[in-house]
């Protein structure tokens, strides 16, 4: 396919019901080639909705691209295009690594070879071991290796690393990085602020299928910074909280005057703290 697009991912105005019950709300959506963009939102929200839609399976109404293409007619060429991870399924329990790569490989007709380089792309090493006896982390990078041997150009990925140990999960963000600068665009959702903000170029903040926010983390974080928060630990043990603004910088000045301070923070808000102040939920649901 050599198509010309602008957009990686187009969304206008996309609803989806099931039944009576309508779940995703008119979003509108961008996502440009060679970003990584993280959807976040507690359970419930609609991300796996959204993945679905976008790749295919599942129908919606308003208007859903990817390259260009309307998400509701996807021909079958469009799956060597992209690759996703939704889940662990699929995967062979009895069968070595290696045997469900190429196994997959062949379904694909995609050569050999590249069963090898993917493995390696993340670090699976035992590729003998019969998949149902890897761990968690070594799971998820089988399935990620799988879903990088045609090298798509766009990845989707529920939840990629939930219920990973923070090394596994540092590392497959390192794999991320890496496969956004060889040019992938990466769609990803999370219930995980950190991760976000650590990872995505934009984000967008789902709440019972509505985009509550939009924008790059840092921008998100300053823009509900308005009333940044300094606590003061006194040398009594009391803790002082003052909002930093002009008005309260001689009170704040006070304290270090008069040798009251123990130590000082400033409470800048997380993606986490966003969320909660616009939805009274946490995201960790
Ligand atoms: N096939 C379906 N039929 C009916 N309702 C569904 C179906 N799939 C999802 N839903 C409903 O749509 C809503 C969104 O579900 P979805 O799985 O997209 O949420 P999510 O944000 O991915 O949640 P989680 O973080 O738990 O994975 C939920 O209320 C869910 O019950
Ligand atoms: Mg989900």
């Amino acid at each position: 396919m050599n198509s010309i697009y602008t957009n990686s991912i187009y969304m206008n105005r996309l609803s989806k019901s099931f039944g009576q019950k309508e779940v995703l709300t008119k979003l509108s959506l961008t996502v440009l080639p060679g970003e990584i963009f993280g959807l976040l939102g507690p359970s419930g929200a609609g991300k796996t909705t959204l993945i679905k839609i976008l790749t295919g399976q599942l129908s919606y109404t308003g208007t859903a691209e990817i390259m260009g293409k309307s998400c509701n007619s996807l021909d079958r060429n469009i799956y060597s295009e992209i690759g996703m991870v939704m889940d662990n399924s699929g995967i062979y329990e009895r069968l070595t690594c290696y045997d469900n790569m190429i196994l997959f490989a062949k379904f694909n007709h995609i050569k050999k070879e590249q069963v090898i380089d993917s493995l390696k792309q993340v670090g699976l090493t035992d590729i003998k071991t019969p998949a149902g006896r890897l761990s968690k982390g070594m799971r998820q990078r089988l399935v990620l290796a799988r879903a990088l041997l045609h090298h798509p150009k766009i990845l989707f990925l529920d939840e990629p690393t939930s219920g990973l140990d923070p090394v596994t999960a540092s590392e497959i963000h390192k794999l991320l990085l890496k496969l956004q600068a060889e040019g992938t665009t990466i769609f990803l959702t999370t219930h995980n602020m950190v991760e976000a903000h650590k990872l995505c170029d934009h984000i967008a903040l789902l709440n019972e299928g509505n985009i509550v926010e939009f924008g790059k983390p840092d921008e998100i974080c300053r823009k509900y910074n308005k009333d940044n928060i300094i606590s003061i630990l006194s040398r009594d043990g009391r803790t002082i909280t003052i909002i930093n603004n002009p008005d309260n910088a001689k009170q704040i000045a006070a304290y270090f005057a008069e040798d009251k301070v123990e130590a000082i923070h400033s409470s800048e808000p997380n993606l986490e703290s966003v969320f909660m102040s616009l939805t009274g939920k946490e995201l960790d649901l």
